[in-house]
């Protein structure tokens, strides 16, 4: 197959439709920005990068990618760690750069309408001046784009007490990978309306359509938060421990684990490569930590939680619980949490598991994936969601060979699979299946499951053209 760059005609009409300044062909230097994401090592070149700046543009260039069956790959921010926005089979990368405008934030219904390439934490920001609350929140809310939270369907801390990506979002504007534009729904809080296709968009990983203007619900913003630490001499009990706060009747707003290496290796990121230290110390026995947020509008309430989850935590003799009353104690936690993932990929390269099982089987799932590291050679670092169950697992090269990192480190990641699904879980809570995980998707989903999701794929994409070979 020749390299549509060399298509004359096409790029002419690729050119008409977004303008020369918003095409990349042959600067090869600026389409590698296009051709990788967070997701290990993963390089794949684009042919041509379009950036349009309208749902019209976009429409027009999905017709003819339709009409000469060339792969298309939307991309928002590039913070995916599942190789999701990749241009695996080459063809056209579609940036959402220029779709980066909040259209409306309407305060009346305590709604927004805003196009896919707002970076999450500005849409965050604006709708809180209004005291408004978009809760989810992921680590890379600083560079992400809304568009390719919807694309994974992303959660983050608040997850736990608000809900998901998915669960803010009312109505989409789509095109179709034939060129069409639709919308998914209507910007109502309910709606029994036929099947529901907003939905089907949101973590369909960029492969039935693109989203060119997302219709959020909004919540009032929490006035009062508290933040706890707790320290615990094992992963196994500060899992267990979690699982315990919920039974004594509490809903924290945030209930983060991270174990002792990924504080180690954050600290020592933020100090040595950001150049912004934060001032912890942990003691030596300690193994791991739950960072634990409430939040509400009384003070009173949230002290007396507060005081229900240091008489849980008693129980397992952690020792000292942190209360962070200052807003810098409680923003160096938050930085620290944050890190942790880039401060692992800076320190090694790292495949990262995303993985999510029943709050209560946590316990066991970290003692197996320590084991599993044992069997098959592999250091890893756990950290991530765990009010929800949802653990992030970096395993860390360091010192593996190439031939083993590329066949013994993916066979105990099936192990790890394997015993998730065993526990009742599945492959991502959060991170998608991109390509990263697709060779692990029927362990999770069968077969009947499959076709259904390929014959909904058909029926959207007939000639298979929008984000190829991703997920299943
Ligand atoms: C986090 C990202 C990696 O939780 O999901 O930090
Ligand atoms: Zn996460």
């Amino acid at each position: 197959m020749i390299s549509i760059i060399e298509e004359k005609k096409l790029i002419e009409q690729f050119e008409s439709i977004v303008g020369a300044e918003y095409m990349l062909t042959h600067d090869e230097e600026a389409k590698h920005k296009y051709a990788h994401d967070e997701t290990e090592d993963y390089v794949f070149m684009p042919d041509v990068v379009l950036k349009p700046a309208n749902t019209e543009e976009v429409s027009q260039i999905l017709k003819i990618c339709n009409a000469h069956h060339i792969p298309v790959t939307p991309r928002g921010g590039g913070t995916g760690l599942s190789g999701g926005a990749l241009p695996v089979k080459k063809g056209v990368v579609i940036s959402m750069e220029r779709f980066n405008k909040i259209l409306n934030i309407d305060e009346l219904n305590l709604q927004a309408c805003v196009e896919p390439g707002v970076i999450t934490e500005i849409f965050q920001e604006a709708v809180k001046e209004k005291g408004l609350f978009y809760p989810p929140d992921p680590s890379s809310r600083g560079t992400c784009f809304l568009g390719g939270n919807l694309g994974e369907n992303a959660g983050g801390p608040k997850a736990v007490k608000y809900g998901v990506t998915r669960d803010y979002v009312l109505n989409l504007e789509v095109v179709l990978p034939t060129g069409e534009i639709i919308h998914t729904g209507a910007n109502v809080l309910k709606n029994s309306t036929g099947y529901n296709l907003t939905q089907l968009m949101i973590g369909s990983e960029g492969t039935l359509g693109i989203i060119t203007k997302i219709y959020f619900k909004l919540r009032p913003y929490p006035r009062k938060d508290v933040i706890l630490c707790a320290s615990f001499r094992s992963s196994e009990e500060a899992c267990e421990a979690i699982s315990k706060i919920y039974m004594a009747g509490v809903t924290p707003s945030g209930m983060e684990f991270v174990d002792r290496d990924s504080i180690e290796k954050t600290k020592k990121y933020l100090a040595e490569v950001l150049h912004t230290p934060v001032n912890m110390e942990i003691g030596e026995e300690v193994q791991a930590q739950l960072i634990i947020e409430l939040d509400g509008n009384d003070e009173e309430v949230l002290m007396k939680e507060a005081e229900t989850i240091v008489e849980v935590l008693d129980n397992y003799g952690s020792g000292e619980v942190l209360f962070a009353d200052s807003k810098q104690q409680k923003d160096e936690l938050w930085k620290l949490r944050r890190n942790v993932s880039p401060a692992v990929n800076s320190y090694s390269l790292t495949k990262s598991e995303d993985v999510v099982v029943p709050r209560g089987n946590l316990p066991a799932l970290v003692t197996d994936i320590k084991e599993i590291g044992k069997e098959y050679g592999f250091n890893s670092v756990c950290y991530g969601h765990a009010g929800d169950g949802n653990l992030h697992i970096n395993i860390m090269k360091e010192n593996i060979s190439d031939e083993d990192w590329n066949g013994k480190v993916n066979e105990g990641i099936g192990k790890i699979f394997q015993r998730v699904v065993e526990l009742g879980g599945t492959l991502s809570g959060e991170h998608g299946i991109g390509i990263a995980k697709r060779p692990y998707m029927s362990m999770a989903v069968s077969e009947v499951n499959l076709n259904l999701m390929r014959g909904i794929k058909k029926v959207f994409d007939p000639n298979g053209i929008l984000n190829p070979d991703k997920i299943f």
